[in-house]
C-alpha cells in the first residue's frame, strides 16, 4: 500500500507513534502543492514553461555515455494506453488482459465459492487471498516449461476493512466500531499468502484446483524463525518461550523466487497489526460542535493528548522502547490486539520482533514450514529479487519501504548449486548483510552489518549478531547509510546493473537532499540505477547515478527527466514495482498515481534503460480506479505477463467523478465483477498477445 497518499492511513492520529526517519510535522509540502496544483491547472497543462530543476548529479550525460559501449536493447514495440483514470482495467491494443484469479476464489476442490454477503474464516481459508501483491512463478516438480505450467505463488498485503465487509463504514476513521472477532478472523485468514498450478490451455492460462500444490498461507500458519537471531531473548513470546515458532506471516509486499524454486515473500509494514489497548475511562468526550468547528478541534486536541499520556504511560513500562519506535511500533491500524493478545504489544512487548524478515517457502511441499530467514535482517521488506552472481554465491537485494531507509543486500557464504537442490535449502541462513552509502561522485559501498565491525559492538547496544539483525535498522543508522526516499522494489540484472525504485518522500527537506535523493518534497519518486562493479553483485563497492526522475515533465518545478521522446501517456509518479524481462527491458508499475495527484491511475510501463531514447517511457496497462498495481512476472518465453491489481476502488475521495471513501455498499468501482451485490475485488490478471506471440516485442 502507499502510505503516504492514502488517506484512509492516516498518520495523525493519537495511534500514530512516531517512524523514525519521519518528520511528524503536517505541514504542506512543495510536493503537495505542486499535486494540489496539478489538478486544478486542466488547460494549462500545455502553457507551462519547462524550465526543470537542475539536479545534483547529471543522469542523462552519465547514462549516454555508458550507453555508448553497451548494445541497445530491444525497444518496446507496441501502441501506448492512453493515461487516465476510469472503472476498469486497459491494456495496449492488440493484447488480452485475462482475470485469472481473484480475493475469494475457490483454490481447493472442496473449497466454497465466494459468499460475500456470507463470508467466514474457513471459507477465506480456502480461497484466495486478499490484496494480491508480489506475483512469482516457480516450476512444478514435474519438469513442466514453466511457461506453459507452473505454481503460481501470491502474496496478500493487507486488508481493508469497509471494502470487504457489507455494512461498514470507514473503519480507521470510525476507531474499528464495526470489527467483531468474527471479521478480524477473516482478516487473518486473508493475509499470508496462495501457491496455485495454473496451466496454459489453448492459449489462456487457468487455475489447477484439484492440484496437490495448492496452498494457503495465513497469519496463523506455523513458521520456524531460522538464521543467527533465532532462539534470541528478543524473539521469545509467552507462546513460544525458545523464540523460534511464530505463527503467520504480515502484510507481505512483494517478494522473488529463488533459482532453486522457492519464494521469498517479504513482510513489510508489520507494524501496523500491533496496538495497545488503552482504557478510555475518564478520558474527555468530544462533542460534535458544527456552529463553533475551533472549539471542537481543541476538544478533540485535548482529547488526543490525554489519550497519548495514557498510552505512553503503559508503553512506558517496557523494555526496547528505542526499537518499537525505530520501527513504528505500535502502529495500530486494525482491531487485531482486541481479541488476540499476541498483537497487544502491551502484553506481548516481543511479538513484532518476530515479523519484518523475509519468509522462505517451498511452493513444491505443500507440507513444508515456511522459514523466516533472519541473516537477511529486519526491516519493513519490500521485496527480495535476486541473482546468482558469478562465483555462485546468491545476492538478494532488499529495499526498507520508509521514507529515510536504506537499500540493503544479503550475499550468501556458499555457493548455489544447480544440481542439488537440497543442498540450497538452508543457503539463506548464512551471509552477509550490506547497507548501501552513495557517494556524492557517483561511486558507493556497500557497509557489512556484522557484529564487532565498527560501531556495532555491545557499548553500542548490539551484543551480537542476533542483536544487529534484529536491530537492523538501528545499526545501519550507526553504519551511516544513505537515507533514500522510501526505497520499494530492486530490480538485479545479469550483467549488473541494478534498479532501485524510490516510490516518493514529501517529507523531504532542502536542507537533507543528498546526492542519490536530490529533490526535495520528492511526491512522484525518482529511480537509481546501480552498476556492479563488472558485474560482480557480491562487491563491496558499486557506481550509480539516476535513471529518471518521476512526474509530470511539463511541469517545470516537478523537475521530471523523462526523455522528450516520452509522450504525455509515457510518464508516471510512483515507481513501486519492477522486473527486468529476458529481452533485458525494464518494467515499472506504480502505487499511488491517481486523478488527483498525477491525472492518471497507477498501471504498468516500460522504460529504456541505455542507448538512443534513454529514459523514453511508454505506457502498457493501466489499472481500474483506486487500484495499484504488482507483480509484475513475465514466464521465461516473454509471452505471459502476470500483474496483480491490488486494492481496487480505495481511495474513491481522489476521483473527482465519485469524491467519497469507497465502501463494500458503495464501491468507486465493482471491478472486475460489475454486479450489484459483488464488491471490487484484487485479481491477478494475465495479459497475453491476441493469437499469442511475445510480448511488446
Ligand atoms: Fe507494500 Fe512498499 O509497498
Ligand atoms: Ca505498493
Ligand atoms: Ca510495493
Amino acid at each position: 500500500m502507499n502510505r503516504i497518499l492514502d488517506p484512509r492511513r492516516h498518520y495523525s492520529s493519537p495511534e500514530d507513534m512516531g517512524d523514525d526517519g519521519v518528520n511528524t510535522t503536517l505541514n504542506t509540502t512543495m510536493g503537495e502543492v505542486i499535486a494540489a496544483r496539478y489538478s486544478r491547472r486542466g488547460m494549462l497543462k500545455g502553457a507551462l514553461a519547462v524550465t526543470a530543476i537542475s539536479g545534483t548529479v547529471s543522469p542523462m550525460a552519465l547514462l549516454a555515455g555508458r550507453a555508448e559501449a553497451t548494445e541497445a536493447k530491444p525497444i518496446f514495440n507496441f501502441k501506448e494506453v492512453v493515461a487516465g483514470v476510469d472503472e476498469t482495467h486497459h491494456v495496449a491494443e492488440g493484447y488480452d488482459a485475462n482475470v485469472l484469479l481473484r480475493w475469494g476464489d475457490p483454490l481447493f476442490p472442496d473449497a466454497p465459492d465466494f459468499d460475500p454477503q456470507n463470508q467466514s474464516a474457513d471459507a477465506q481459508a480456502r480461497q484466495l487471498g486478499y490484496n494480491n501483491d508480489f506475483i512469482g512463478l516457480v516450476p512444478t516438480p514435474n519438469g513442466d516449461d514453466i511457461s506453459q505450467r507452473a505454481l503460481l505463488v501470491v502474496n496478500h498485503e493487507y486488508t481493508t476493512e469497509e471494502l470487504m465487509f457489507p455494512g461498514l463504514r470507514e473503519q480507521e476513521e470510525a476507531g474499528f466500531e464495526g470489527m467483531t472477532q468474527q471479521l478480524v478472523d477473516i482478516e487473518l485468514m486473508a493475509h499470508g499468502g496462495s501457491i496455485v498450478e495454473i496451466r496454459k490451455n489453448n492459449g489462456r492460462w487457468e487455475v489447477v484446483r484439484d492440484s496437490r500444490y495448492n496452498r494457503r498461507i495465513t497469519a496463523e500458519t506455523e513458521m520456524e524463525i531460522t538464521g543467527p537471531a533465532a532462539g534470541h531473548d528478543l524473539l521469545k513470546t509467552s507462546a513460544d518461550p525458545e523464540g523460534r515458532r511464530v505463527m503467520g506471516m504480515l502484510n507481505n509486499c512483494a517478494g522473488g523466487v529463488t533459482p532453486w524454486g522457492t519464494w521469498l515473500s517479504a513482510e513489510e509494514n508489520f507494524n501496523g497489526y500491533f496496538g495497545v489497548n488503552v482504557p478510555e475511562d475518564g478520558l474527555p468526550v468530544v462533542e460534535a460542535q458544527y456552529d463553533d468547528p475551533q472549539a471542537q478541534t481543541k476538544a478533540q486536541d485535548e482529547r488526543d493528548a490525554a489519550y497519548l499520556a495514557r498510552r505512553d504511560e503503559i508503553l512506558g513500562g517496557l523494555d526496547n522502547l528505542d526499537l518499537m519506535e525505530r520501527y513504528g511500533v505500535p502502529g495500530a491500524w486494525y482491531a487485531w490486539n482486541r481479541f488476540y493478545d499476541r498483537f497487544e504489544v502491551a502484553k506481548e512487548p516481543n511479538e513484532p520482533n518476530r515479523f519484518g524478515w523475509v519468509v522462505e517457502i517451498d511452493p513444491r511441499d505443500p507440507n513444508s514450514v515456511p522459514k523466516k530467514r533472519t541473516a537477511l535482517g529486519r526491516m519493513k521488506h519490500e521485496g527480495a529479487e535476486n541473482v546468482v552472481n558469478g562465483d555462485g554465491r546468491l545476492v538478494v537485494y532488499m529495499g526498507d519501504d520508509e521514507r529515510f531507509d536504506y537499500v540493503y543486500k544479503f550475499v550468501t557464504a556458499g555457493a548455489y548449486d544447480p544440481d542439488d537442490r537440497a543442498a540450497n535449502m538452508d543457503l539463506l541462513d548464512e551471509g552477509t548483510l550490506y547497507v548501501a552509502k552513495y557517494n556524492v561522485d557517483g561511486t558507493g559501498e556497500w557497509l557489512p552489518l556484522v557484529h564487532g565491525q565498527g560501531p556495532l559492538t555491545e557499548e553500542n547496544g548490539f551484543r551480537d549478531q542476533a542483536e544487529v539483525l534484529i536491530k537492523t535498522r538501528l545499526a545501519a543508522d550507526a553504519l551511516g547509510a544513505t537515507k533514500m526516499d522510501r526505497p520499494e522494489d530492486i530490480a538485479p540484472g545479469p550483467d549488473g546493473q541494478i534498479y532501485v525504485m524510490l516510490t516518493n518522500n514529501t517529507r523531504r527537506a532542502a536542507e537533507d537532499v543528498n546526492a542519490a535523493n536530490p529533490r526535495p518534497e520528492n511526491a512522484f519518486g525518482h529511480i537509481v540505477s546501480m552498476i556492479a562493479p563488472e558485474g560482480d553483485h557480491a562487491a563491496e563497492t558499486f557506481n550509480w547515478t539516476i535513471l529518471v526522475k518521476c512526474g509530470d515533465p511539463s511541469i517545470a518545478e516537478i523537475g521530471a527527466t523523462f526523455s522528450p521522446d516520452t509522450t504525455e501517456n509515457g510518464w508516471f509518479g510512483m515507481p513501486d514495482n519492477c522486473v527486468i524481462d529476458a529481452q533485458g527491458r525494464l518494467w515499472i508499475s506504480t502505487d499511488g498515481n491517481s486523478a488527483e495527484e498525477t491525472g492518471r491511475a497507477d498501471g504498468l510501463w516500460g522504460i529504456t534503460t541505455d542507448g538512443e531514447g534513454l529514459a523514453t517511457s511508454v505506457h502498457f496497462f493501466r489499472c481500474p480506479v483506486g487500484a495499484e498495481l504488482c507483480g509484475p512476472f513475465f514466464t521465461p518465453d516473454t509471452e505471459s505477463l502476470f500483474v496483480g491489481v491490488q486494492h481496487p476502488a480505495e481511495g474513491g475521495e481522489d476521483w473527482p467523478e465519485f469524491a467519497r471513501v469507497s465502501t463494500f455498499d458503495d464501491p468507486s468501482t465493482r471491478w472486475p465483477d460489475f454486479q450489484d451485490g459483488v464488491p471490487p475485488r484484487p485479481a491477478v490478471v494475465v495479459i497475453t498477445k491476441a493469437g499469442g506471440g511475445k510480448i511488446a516485442v
